[in-house]
């Protein structure tokens, strides 16, 4: 197959040696992280695509930058550098840094939900589902059919239903404090939301008089997917085309770990004085003062900068094509992923990969175990240990959709060819397949509901 080569839009300065463990260090490492990814130590890990998060590599800007970090407890230049870039780039007028997403998250829910509460989402990731029971409410996922067949191609996965949404408006009513979009939608396999939906979600919000809310970690990974897939954008650029999905919102939290290019970082920001001081007492309780909500001002200024190269078209071309390109590999090897190639990462479809090893055994934590054999190669399962939940009246196990594992692609860290290693491994373990013929249990999880998958201790098992 002839391929149009997209070349990387920066060189290397400064290298970080990595090196494969042999086989035998491979089993010793599984056993000891009691075969679960969160387990492994970095060094058991040749190519580590477990998350795209906080693992990017900054550009020189932004290490330059670190150095201009003003470490003033309240007021610090370097919070009004970032302020002035959330204008620029997001257009909010109120902006409050946290360390992280969930810290974000924790501000969010944790000021405007109640207990009883629903949350209408197109589907929620695993912390941020977490934050909402925390509060003793639950999120409703309103996402499209579409976002359930990982065969389906279609361009905007991560839509909204509106009916769906509709619905939930009507059902829940005045239970309903926010609803929440995030772009792209990460559980459903990093797919995008076109702008049009959006602003249909945006004119159900505001004719119901509630809050809009954007889980905006991956927001211009998603704006670069509206400028390529939906032919009313084609002609604006990026920037414009973020700021467009902005506009649709009352508030966004944001991991910027993420799009936004560091190491650590999150924001809430939102668009009235009002939502901004109902949110910003429990930063003070949990993060910190208004001005650097658990951040240093040094990052502070490197979030300033990444803000402005997240919306870099050449970057997010060549981001979007790495991604494309490993899944191109996998096709050509017959391994099925959700299809189209998410933004941040590739979904093997591991209900499809192993589908003689029943979702209680979580056969994506079996395709983990077996990548990590194979190739020293980390990824993450996103299916029944992650998401399975309890019917409160039943009793019985509600299994997830979709039986993800997932191949998450650090930004502008691994080359092509790192690619190429990860594809042909991966291939490696599908043309073994019929003899990966065991599950995995859980042994020890603490009782975390919704986050024990970080923690537990698996083994294998004959079924
Ligand atoms: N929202 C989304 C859509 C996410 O993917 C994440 C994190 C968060 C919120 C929470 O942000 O990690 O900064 O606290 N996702 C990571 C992942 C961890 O691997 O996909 P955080």
């Amino acid at each position: 197959m002839v391929r149009r080569i997209q070349p990387e839009p920066f060189r290397i300065k400064m290298v970080e040696p990595v090196s494969i463990p042999d086989a035998a260090q491979r089993e010793e490492a599984l056993k000891t992280g009691h075969f679960n990814m969160f387990g492994l130590r970095g060094e058991d890990v040749y190519i580590d695509l477990l998350t795209d998060s906080g693992t990017g590599a900054m550009s020189k800007y932004q290490w330059a930058a670190l150095m201009k970090g003003d470490e003033a407890y309240a007021g610090a230049t370097s919070f009004y550098a970032l302020k002035e870039a959330v204008k620029d780039v997001l257009g909010f007028d109120y902006v409050i840094p946290c360390h992280q997403g969930r810290a974000a998250e924790n501000v969010t829910f944790g000021s405007l939900a109640k207990p009883g509460d629903k949350i209408p989402f197109n589907m929620p990731f695993d912390t941020t589902r977490a934050h909402i029971f925390n509060v003793g409410a639950e999120p409703v996922d309103c996402v499209i059919d579409e976002a359930f067949d990982p065969e389906c191609r279609h361009p905007f996965k991560g839509n909204v239903d509106i009916p769906k949404l509709e619905k939930a408006i009507a059902t829940y009513g005045d239970k309903i404090p926010l609803i929440m979009v995030t772009i792209t939608n990460n559980s459903g396999g990093g797919q995008p939301v076109s702008l049009e939906n959006l602003r249909q979600v945006s004119a159900v919000a505001r004719k119901h008089k509630i809050p809009l809310f954007l889980d905006a970690a991956r927001m211009a990974e998603n704006a670069y997917f509206i400028k390529v897939r939906e032919e009313a954008c084609k002609s604006l650029s990026v920037g414009q085309i973020l700021r467009a999905c902005m506009d649709c919102a009352d508030a966004i939290t944001v991991s910027a770990k993420k799009d936004p290019l560091v190491n650590i970082g999150g924001l809430v920001c939102t668009r009235t004085e009002d939502l901004y001081y109902r949110i910003l007492p429990r930063v003070i309780l949990c993060e910190g003062f208004a001005t650097y909500g658990g951040l240093a001002g040094r990052d502070l200024e490197c979030l300033a900068q990444g803000l402005r190269e997240m919306v870099d078209e050449q970057y997010l071309a060549h981001r979007v094509a790495q991604v494309a390109y490993l899944g191109d590999l996998l096709e050509e090897g017959g391994v099925p992923f959700v299809k189209p190639a998410g933004g941040h990462a590739i979904f093997i479809d591991a209900a499809a990969f192993l589908p003689h090893i029943p979702q209680k055994y979580y056969p994506a934590d079996v395709l983990a175990v077996e990548v990590y054999r194979e190739g020293a190669i980390r990824g993450i399962g996103l299916g029944a240990l992650a998401f399975a939940t309890k019917d409160e009246a039943t009793g019985e196990t509600v299994y997830p959709k979709l039986e993800l594992f997932r191949l998450a692609i650090n930004r502008r860290t691994y080359t092509n060819s790192h690619m190429e290693y990860v594809a042909q491994s991966i291939v490696d373990v599908y043309k073994r397949r019929d003899r990966i013929r065991y599950g995995l249990e859980v042994g020890f999880a603490p009782a975390a509901k919704g986050l024990h998958h970080f923690l537990a201790h698996l083994h294998p098992v004959q079924f």
